[in-house]
């Protein structure tokens, strides 16, 4: 795909077809999160990769999805969830303020995740403490997301927004569609 159709299509998915993502399409997505920038490059970010069907249906359980919707429409149903989970994690004796790292990191894990059909959403939804726990972090690691992944089984389009209703919906297939500001609302130039 190029690359301006794979951007436009790397939408949040949250349905996804039970079938594995394969250890060389995980081990792409670690590399491009290793290789995106990082301020003063310290690098403070690391990585928990959870795949098991066990471990992933522990960490699922911690999660929250779509809150613009119903739980009965925007929660993955059985079936439908996730199949991998990565957690994006900071070290603050590294770098205390290390958002942005991680949210370029994130942005490069989908892209290359997308690459390869693999959707996925981003979840700042979710039980911290329970997850940090099971994580294994110690204090001075804050856990920033976890990312799911998974083929899904939906597709999701964007829309120019109308009256500043930033709500995402489902249209009557269940697909998602996303309204953006548009261009023209968000750059000036001087
Ligand atoms: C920092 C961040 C946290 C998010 N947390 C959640 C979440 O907890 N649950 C969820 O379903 N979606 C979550 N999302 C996905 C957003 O809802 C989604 O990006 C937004 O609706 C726009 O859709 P799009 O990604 O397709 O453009 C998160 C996105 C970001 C950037």
């Amino acid at each position: 795909m190029e690359l301006m159709d794979l951007m436009r299509t790397n939408r949040t998915y949250r349905r996804f077809e039970q079938t594995p993502v394969s250890d060389g399409i995980i081990g792409e997505i670690l590399e491009a999160a290793r290789n995106a920038s990082s301020a003063a490059n310290r690098q403070p970010l690391s990585y928990v990769v959870v795949k098991s069907a066990k471990k992933v249906a522990e960490v699922f359980a911690l999660t929250k999805w779509a809150g613009y919707l119903a739980p009965e429409q925007g929660q993955p149903k059985k079936g439908e969830e996730p199949v991998l989970f990565i957690g994006v994690v900071e070290n603050m004796d590294i770098n205390k303020n290390c958002d942005t790292d991680a949210g370029l990191a994130i942005a490069n894990m989908r892209l290359a995740a997308w690459a390869h059909g693999v959707g996925s959403c981003i979840i700042g939804a979710c039980d911290k403490v329970k997850l940090s726990e099971m994580f294994g972090l110690t204090e001075n690691q804050v856990l920033h997301t976890v990312v799911a992944f998974g083929y899904p089984s939906h597709t999701s389009r964007i829309e120019d927004m109308k009256d500043g209703n930033v709500k995402y919906y489902l249209d009557e297939n269940r697909d998602y569609v996303v309204p953006k500001r548009r261009l023209c609302e968000v750059v000036k130039e001087i």
